[in-house]
């Protein structure tokens, strides 16, 4: 069992991982332990100091040890003396907005909770427990539910919370996060993800300091700029070392994480949507679901936790027939024609990829409306013949006679004002009376909260998918959301608008991946603007960014590995010199780049020369080869590329027996030894071919004193070798 309870002590046990907390005599539910198995009741580690200046609830009476606003708790809520970031916040119909839960009772169930309207991490009823507390305002009939699903082999502990009003006055919720992790010791440091278009996801470690730190979106969409997802690690937490939590938030809206050391050093991080672009009238007897937040934690380094993450977002995340297998090694027209073509050009492209080997061709934004730049078009969702003469239909099988898949680019939750569509409806886009709306790549955004907007989207997207063999969706959204208001919601409602939007995208993908499960979805924003688990639940692939330049990718593909499993990183190869940075890399090195992910080609292969084109087709070959162990093996980070001369990274087979080492040393230097790159997770024991030689080492000896890399020459040179197990 994962979950046990002893009194009110509440144990949560993952294979390696333990959780604990406990309603104490006046029912307030105390947090006591998120960290490494140490088979103990940890509520020995509660200390009562003097409050000094914390107030104490009135139940305390005079006792001057005991404060809401010092203890660790389980889930901290706003005005009732607990200073701290809270988890929830709500305004009463008298305007007050205290909030003292208190504990009433649990439940326990076999399986994983879902959420109604949002996605979540999902398992069979063997593989995971769903533990619910049930909590109680002192005053109202406000419930607090926490939820905690444990899955146990993975090492991993989702959240999520519920309100339910059952009293019969409306309130407004303020702030629903869905996590709270209170730590009352430890020196710790955070990894938050910060970037911008063509940059997304760069890692940041810094000391935990007094105060608040705070990563968080409020542009509507998960965002280039941070991502929901940070680790916290101890002091010297390494790759392969130390001790580290990480939380993961599966929501592609707005969102706050909030990290705060207090007075007496302990430390908070609360996880949820955006406050402040979020409020909710929960009428009385109704609910309210707050997303989810994916927990877990190593004792071996953060290596290890990635692995965590990528196996559950990867095998309990991830849906739909693409889930596990390998996904077709794809050519897409963006970089190779941008918006100046036609079909004539498209199948030029194909026949070259088709002979190369590539499973399928992507047309991208340009097909659809009037649509020759990005000033017009979006929402008119039908061919636009004098591109493609004869229409969808034979373009289609034009491809599919090479022997390759179609794939198709839409962007649905968007209106250009020069568009049929804006004409026709000009209320469905988002903006606020009596003012002009932001523009975003000139184009506006649908009201995604009407259900006549997300029925006119189906059908038109339907009508596509129906029409010819289209077996892919890459989903694009090109700009930050502002202007929030809603003509469907009225004014103590505008609020919800953000959550709602959200919402109403997720219903959408979730009827046209149900009802399409043959089509491959891959989400985009701009690259990687709204890489999240929320996302990865419809689409197992995301566009991981519009930097193609092989040795930028290393950084953003990096920082993406904490958290997102290979197979979810949309990787292609471009043309030189660079179209974001003017950068020249060696074809092979934009390639062993691109294999870590869903790999594929963005450019036009009839430009190459004959020899490069014999190396894609190598290429290709290799890919097919390797995909499985890239995307079915244990991730291995070999370099840190934002400080080291290189960027490596490994994938070694699950039972340790093949080893695929990826990565390009950025610099050669004159007249200097080779570099020694140690590898991880072999078993030491076992001897190892290095293949296209008769060399044998123990994977002791590449793990203890590495590999000599081969000598280098040039720049931006490509690293790959593969070992077998003898
Ligand atoms: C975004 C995407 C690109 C491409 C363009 C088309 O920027 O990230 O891959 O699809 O839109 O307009």
């Amino acid at each position: 069992m994962a979950v046990r309870v002893e009194g009110k002590v509440f144990h949560l046990e993952t294979k390696n991982s333990m959780y604990q907390m406990k309603a104490d005599e006046y029912g307030v539910l105390r947090h006591l332990w998120y960290g490494n198995k140490t088979g103990s009741d940890m509520d020995y580690l509660l200390d009562y100091p003097d409050v000094g200046f914390a107030g104490n609830i009135y139940d305390a009476d005079t006792c001057r040890t005991y404060s809401l606003n010092t203890l660790p708790l389980e889930y901290g809520t706003a005005g009732v003396g607990d200073y701290r970031v809270p988890a929830v916040s709500i305004t009463h119909m008298d305007g007050s907005n205290a909030l003292d839960l208190r504990y009433v009772d649990y439940r326990i169930t076999k399986g994983k909770y879902a959420i109604p309207g949002l996605p979540a991490v999902y398992a069979e009823e063997a593989e995971a427990e769903t533990l619910e507390i049930i909590l109680k305002d002192t005053a109202t009939d406000i419930y607090v539910i926490l939820k905690y699903g444990i899955l146990e082999e993975y090492d991993v502990i989702t959240r999520s919370v519920v309100v339910e009003n059952r009293g019969e006055q409306a309130v407004t919720l303020q702030r629903v996060h869905s996590l709270c992790l209170d730590f009352p010791y430890g020196d710790w440091e955070w990894i938050h993800f910060h970037g911008r278009h063509a940059m997304e996801r760069q890692p940041e470690r810094q000391e935990v300091f007094h105060g608040i730190q705070e990563s968080s979106s409020m542009r509507g969409m998960s965002s280039h700029q941070q991502n929901p997802a940070i680790l916290l690690c101890e002091k010297g937490c390494t790759e392969t070392s130390g001790f580290c939590i990480g939380a993961v938030f599966m929501y592609s809206g707005s969102f706050q994480t909030q990290v705060e050391k207090d007075q007496l050093n302990q430390t908070r991080i609360v996880m949820g949507i955006h406050p402040d672009t979020f409020s909710w009238r929960l009428e009385g007897q109704d609910s309210f679901y707050a997303p989810e937040v994916i927990l877990s934690c190593s004792g071996t380094g953060m290596g290890q936790l990635s692995r965590q993450f990528h196996r559950i977002i990867r095998e309990h995340v991830c849906r739909g027939n693409y889930k596990l297998t390998e996904r077709p090694v794809l050519i897409n027209n963006w970089e190779a024609t941008y918006f100046d073509f036609d079909d004539e050009k498209l199948l030029n492209i194909a026949k070259e990829a088709a002979r190369l080997g590539v499973d399928m061709m992507v047309m991208d934004d340009g097909w659809f409306g009037k649509r020759d730049d990005d000033y017009s078009g979006l929402g008119d969702w039908y061919v636009n013949e004098k591109k493609l003469r004869g229409g969808l239909v034979k373009l289609v099988e034009q491809v599919n006679a090479l022997g390759m898949k179609f794939g198709i680019w839409f962007e649905p939750e968007m209106v250009s004002e020069d568009s049929d569509l804006y004409r026709a409806h000009p209320d469905w886009a988002i903006q606020i009376p009596g003012r002009k709306p932001m523009r975003g790549r000139s184009q506006l955004l649908l009201d995604m909260t009407r259900e006549e907007v997300r029925d006119y989207l189906y059908q038109v997207i339907s009508a596509v998918l129906n029409s010819a063999n289209v077996e892919y969706v890459k989903w694009d959204m090109n700009r930050s959301i502002s202007d929030w208001y809603s003509a469907a919601l009225s004014a103590d409602r505008q609020g919800e608008m953000p959550h709602r939007y959200v919402l109403g995208l997720y219903e959408l993908l979730e009827r046209l991946t149900h009802d399409y499960p043959n089509v491959l979805f891959e989400g985009c924003s701009g690259g990687g603007g709204r890489f999240d688990a929320g996302m990865l639940y419809y689409c197992p692939q995301i566009w991981c960014s519009d930097d193609t330049d092989a040795y930028e990718r290393t950084k953003i593909q990096y920082g993406t590995s904490f958290f997102y499993p290979i197979s979810a990183v949309g990787s292609h190869v471009s043309a030189v010199p660079n179209h974001q940075t003017g950068r020249m890399t060696p074809i092979e090195t934009r390639a062993v780049t691109a294999m870590a992910g869903s790999f594929g080609y963005e450019l036009d292969l009839n430009t190459l020369s004959q020899e490069e084109k014999d190396a894609v087709a190598e290429q290709i070959t290799r890919f097919k080869e390797y995909g499985p162990l890239i995307h079915n093996g244990d991730y291995y980070r070999l370099s840190n590329p934002m400080k080291d001369k290189l960027a490596a990274w490994a994938f070694v087979a699950r039972d340790q027996s093949r080893v695929l080492i990826q990565g390009m040393i950025f610099r050669t230097e004159a007249n200097m030894l080779r570099y020694p790159l140690r590898l991880q997770g072999l078993a030491p024991e076992k001897r190892y071919r290095l293949e296209g030689t008769e060399q044998v080492y123990t994977g002791a000896a590449l793990m203890e004193a590495g590999i000599l890399l081969p000598r280098s020459w040039g720049d931006y040179i490509p690293v790959e070798m593969l070992f077998t197990e003898l």
